[in-house]
């Protein structure tokens, strides 16, 4: 039986697509051959990037947003993915890497995401052509236990531009709202935190370590049944700090959508590749929903804040 037919629980959000929408969504899907005939912004393109990447503009993108499959075995849909020593998996991100690096403008900034077992497999690709000048460690709480060995937690996001003299970064747009645990005053006044009837909180420049942003799950509108798709506030992040309003955000597997759906909620024009036809009508069905619905869930007043404050950001609004 396909997920997108499963019985769920009242609660449950998760989206799906019906046969009756169908026509509408494809109408937002760009094929290959349409692709070949030109190139235009904002587009979700269901094809294979090997036979994609030459029909899209080189040196276009201002942010480019990579979440490949992992050196695991995997079943994206029925398109199957197998784990493979470490050599051959470099092999594979050098297949697309270095194409997809094309379309990166000379001060454009790229992310790739990753997990223990490929994240070193991938610091090598991209130094091939890229400086890397972060890596954030992404702790996401939810993962699989394991009887032998640790249970996995973690997720890395490499940061790397083309210019390290040259890139946008704004972190600004990227503070975050924590609760003050030891609140310190100076003449009875709150230093660097504010009082409210909720409790006490401060503003603050964020690092390269994330434990605020749990996994998509079934309650949660933004969720599909994709199996590894990313939370729109960790994206949130990287499209506001790496790109202005206005600017183009590239994903070359673009798997449920997330990198579009974001970027089109935060004023930016994007570009997708997926090679599932399921979904990239998810994908398009998201963004149609971002269309009317730009909130981003963690992401309210411009700042981001930490798990579980739902009622308290509700209160603040
Ligand atoms: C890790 S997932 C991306 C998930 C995505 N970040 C999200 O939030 O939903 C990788 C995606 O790449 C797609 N993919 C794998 N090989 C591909 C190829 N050669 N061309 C296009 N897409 C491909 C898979 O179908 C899968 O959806």
């Amino acid at each position: 039986m396909k997920k997108t037919e499963k019985n769920r629980a009242e609660r449950n959000r998760t989206l799906t697509v019906s046969k009756e929408e169908i026509p509408t969504l494809e109408t937002r899907i760009t094929d290959v051959l349409e692709l070949k005939n030109g190139f235009r912004d904002n587009c979700i393109v269901n094809g294979d990037i090997y036979e994609s990447l030459d029909y899209i503009p080189n040196g276009y993108f201002d942010l480019i947003i990579i979440d490949p499959p992992y050196n695991l075995d995997k079943d994206f849909n029925g398109n199957k993915f197998s784990s493979m020593k470490s050599e051959a998996y470099e092999d594979y991100l050098r297949s697309w890497f270095h194409k997809v690096c094309d379309k990166l403008k000379e001060n454009g900034s790229l992310y790739m995401c990753g997990d223990w077992k490929c994240s070193s497999s991938m610091q090598h690709v991209i130094e091939e052509r890229l400086t890397v000048i972060n890596r954030i460690s992404w702790q996401r709480e939810k993962g699989r236990g394991a009887k032998s060995n640790w249970k996995n937690g973690m997720e890395d996001i490499w940061f790397a531009v083309k210019n390290p003299k040259d890139y946008y970064f704004d972190v600004e747009s990227v503070k975050m709202k924590r609760r003050v645990i030891a609140p310190y005053k100076v003449d009875g006044q709150p230093k660097d935190w504010e009082e409210t009837e909720n409790g006490n909180f401060r503003i603050t420049y964020p690092s390269n370590f994330w434990d605020d942003i749990s996994i998509p799950f079934w309650s949660m509108p933004e969720n599909t049944d994709h199996p590894t798709q990313k939370p729109e506030k960790l994206y949130a992040k990287l499209i506001l700090a790496s790109s202005k309003p206005g600017d183009k955000v590239f994903d070359p597997f673009l798997g449920s959508g997330t990198t579009a759906v974001v970027a089109n909620k935060l004023g930016r024009n994007y570009c997708g590749i997926e090679i599932n036809r399921d979904y990239c009508l998810w994908a398009a069905k998201r963004v149609i929903i971002s269309e009317q619905d730009k909130s981003i869930q963690g992401y309210s007043n411009g700042v981001f804040w930490e798990r579980n404050s739902l009622n308290e950001q509700r209160k603040r609004e």
